[in-house]
This record gives structure tokens, C-alpha cells and sequence, in this order.
């Protein structure tokens, strides 16, 4: 069974809805009503964990008999689990609705299986109508659901002969104005940023992402990591979100809290300690170098001891993209054993990587 053509643009326009809704710890997700004639009836998204689903909330606009012979369209599998408003996929049944159409299998071990509830109870299911849409819509949910923690890019800017620094400390700037924009938009993709104190008390990084001297609509959350206190006038304090200060230095701990604060990407700017840390503790999946055509020399190198004795222990990386960017180079690489695209995306091993249990 195939969707039929007033189904997909149906789709188009619930994965568009479906970007209304914040990104956190339930996915983005959009949902459309057709009557038994193809008309829009109404439509729905998910606004964050504790409110409705996107199902949910499209239902809750019409009354039983509008409903009565209706076709769901929806961005995700309708989830088969009972959170505060019980299983959607029991919620469309009750409903009447006699078509249900999805885009994407939903990959939580109590939350999947919507699609069989509903097929036993006699309505029609169409799955994988614009699943690479809606795949590339909840991309980092997904590698959340897969890691169980958020996504890790380990990005610093290095000279030619490998320093991130020269031996005063001083690091502004390695790179030029073409690559330092280029990590501003990159800055602006993740959900946070993350420095080591180290970094906070040698630079006093603002950590904001910036579009020349403007801000960026969307600024990750800002996160310094160590036992050393940031000063009270640290630059960082005056971000316009609120920074998270973890005076600890066990990072997976770190990450589990900010996955739990619904953080699905972080992007580690350093330095050099705080960077080792990450790619020794095998919790990097994303490397990003900036490299400038300039020499440094001395003691500062761009990384220290990452638990290679030999050069047969070298961590070596997968080149996914080499990019000029101005006089300096960025160099896009992950450790083999990660995948480039969720299309590997299996299964989660319990439900606390599904869909928030306690949520509707
Ligand atoms: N080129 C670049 O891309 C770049 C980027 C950033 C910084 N830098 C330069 O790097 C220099 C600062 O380097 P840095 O290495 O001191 O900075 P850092 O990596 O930002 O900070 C190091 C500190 O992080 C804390 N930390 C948290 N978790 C840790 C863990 N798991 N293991 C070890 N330490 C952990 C420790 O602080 P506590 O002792 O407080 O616990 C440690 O001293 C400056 O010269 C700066 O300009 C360069």
C-alpha cells in the first residue's frame, strides 16, 4: 500500500509543522487530519516533553463525529506506549480513524510498535511515505537514541606544525575570518558549547555564535567544565543563555546531564586538555581542524596525551570532507566506528532512550 498523492501532501506539510515544535528530549513531530474526502481538517505538533503528541494535539481539534472515517497523517509512527495520555496509536483507533499514514518507524523499544496495534485493530497503516525527510528532521534525536548521549564534535584550530597556541597562551587568532565564521555557523547548529576552565581563564571566550557582529536567532547553551572557579566577570556569565557550570571532570556524567536537559549536539571548542579528554575517553564522533598556513613552534600542541603509546595505537579517522576556507583548511574526519548517517540507527536498548516514558 502506497500513500496516495493528497497523503503526501499531506506529509510535506506535517513535517513542516513538525518544525514548529522545540528540539529536546522528544522528537519534532508533525500531524495531519484528512477527512474521508482529502480535505485538511486539522493539524498538530509536538511542543516538548510533557505535552501533547503531535497526534494528540490534532485530534484534540475535532469532535468524534468530524473524526468518524478520517486518515492521520503523521511525521512519526504514533507511539504504542502509555505515557500521561496513553499510546496515540490506541488514541487514533478510539478515534475512528480508519487510515493512518507515517513517514518514520519509531525506533524506541516501548514506544515502537504503534503501527502493529493499529494494523490488529483493522486500520489501514502506510509507513516510509518522505522517511528521508523526516529522518533528516529528527537526524540528532535519532543519534541521541542510538549513542544515549548527545552527539560529540571535538573542534579546535591548530598552526601548521600542529599548536593550538603560542607559548604565552595566547591563541587569537590561529585562523582568519573565513574559518572563524564558519565555526560561528557551526556554533549555532549545536545545542551547546563546551570549554574547560582552562580556556574560560586564559581567553574569556563570550561562546556565542555570532553572524559578524550580530547574534545568531539561535545561541547554543554555553557549558565550562572543571573544579576551578569562572570569575564573576567572565564574559561567558553574560551569555544570553544561562551557562552550566560542572566542576567535575568525568565526561560521560556530563554528557548524561545534558542529554537529560534534552542537548542533542555539543560542539567541544577546548583547548587542549578538555579535547585529549573527549577523543581519549572515546567520546568524540565528529573531529573538526582548522588548519592556517602558519608556524608556531614551542610547547603548546593542539593536543596532549589521548592514550597513544604507539604509533600502532594511533586513532585513526575517516576523512569526510577536506574544505578550503580562505588561507586555512578545515578537515572534517570521524573515528571508523561511527557512522556517517542514522540510516544505521538501531533499535535503543531500553525505553529511557525512547520517547520520554513519563511524558504524553
Ligand atoms: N586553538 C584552539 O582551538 C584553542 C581552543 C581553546 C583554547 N585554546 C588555548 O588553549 C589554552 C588552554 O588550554 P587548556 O588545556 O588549559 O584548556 P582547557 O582544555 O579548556 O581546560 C583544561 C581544564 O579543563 C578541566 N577539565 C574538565 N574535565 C577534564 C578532564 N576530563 N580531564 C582533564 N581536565 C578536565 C581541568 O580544569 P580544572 O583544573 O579546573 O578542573 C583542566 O585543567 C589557552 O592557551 C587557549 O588560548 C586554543
Amino acid at each position: 500500500m502506497t500513500a496516495t498523492a493528497v497523503e503526501r501532501a499531506a506529509m510535506t506539510h506535517a513535517l513542516e509543522i513538525a518544525r514548529r515544535g522545540p528540539r529536546g528530549l522528544n522528537p519534532q513531530v508533525g500531524a495531519v487530519i484528512l477527512s474521508p474526502a482529502g480535505d485538511v481538517l486539522a493539524e498538530g505538533w509536538h511542543r516538548g516533553a510533557g505535552t501533547p503528541h503531535a497526534e494528540v494535539d490534532a485530534l484534540s481539534k475535532l469532535t468524534a463525529e468530524q473524526l468518524r472515517g478520517t486518515t492521520a497523517v503523521v511525521t512519526l509512527e504514533p507511539c504504542n506506549h502509555t505515557g500521561r495520555t496513553g499510546p496515540c496509536a490506541q488514541a487514533l483507533i478510539d478515534a475512528g480513524v480508519v487510515r493512518v499514514v507515517y513517514a518514520l518507524d519509531d525506533p524506541g523499544a516501548v514506544s515502537g510498535g504503534g503501527a502493529g496495534r493499529m494494523r490488529a485493530a483493522g486500520v489501514d497503516v502506510v509507513s516510509g511515505e518522505q522517511a528521508a525527510a523526516a529522518q533528516a528532521l529528527i537526524h540528532d534525536w535519532l543519534m541521541v537514541q542510538r549513542l544515549g548521549r548527545p552527539q560529540v564534535t571535538v573542534k579546535w584550530a591548530q598552526s601548521l606544525d600542529g599548536r593550538a597556541a603560542a607559548a604565552d597562551g595566547s591563541s587569537q587568532w590561529i585562523t582568519g575570518p573565513t574559518a572563524r565564521a564558519d565555526v560561528h555557523q557551526r556554533r549555532a547548529a549545536a545545542d551547546a558549547i563546551v570549554v574547560g576552565t582552562g580556556t574560560v581563564l586564559a581567553d574569556d571566550p563570550a561562546l556565542t555564535a555570532r553572524d559578524g557582529d550580530a547574534l545568531f536567532a539561535h545561541q547554543p547553551v554555553p557549558v565550562v567544565i572543571g573544579a576551578r572557579e569562572t570569575p564573576a566577570d567572565a564574559a561567558v556569565r553574560r551569555h544570553p543563555r544561562e551557562p552550566l557550570f560542572y566542576a567535575e571532570h568525568d565526561l560521560a556524567e556530563v554528557l548524561a546531564d545534558l542529554r537529560d536537559r534534552g542537548i542533542q549536539r555539543v560542539f567541544i571548542e577546548g583547548g587542549p586538555t578538555l579535547a585529549s579528554a573527549f577523543l581519549a575517553a572515546g567520546l568524540a564522533d565528529e573531529v573538526l581542524t582548522y588548519v592556517a598556513p602558519v608556524l608556531i613552534g614551542g610547547p603548546k600542541l593542539a593536543l596532549t596525551d589521548i592514550g597513544v603509546a604507539s604509533i600502532g595505537d594511533a586513532a585513526r579517522l575517516v576523512v569526510d570532507a577536506w574544505q578550503p576556507l580562505g588561507v586555512d583548511m578545515l578537515v572534517i574526519a570521524r573515528p571508523t566506528s561511527i557512522a556517517t548517517s542514522t540510516s544505521a540507527v538501531p533499535a535503543p536498548a531500553d525505553e529511557k532512550t525512547s520517547r520520554n516514558e513519563g511524558e504524553a
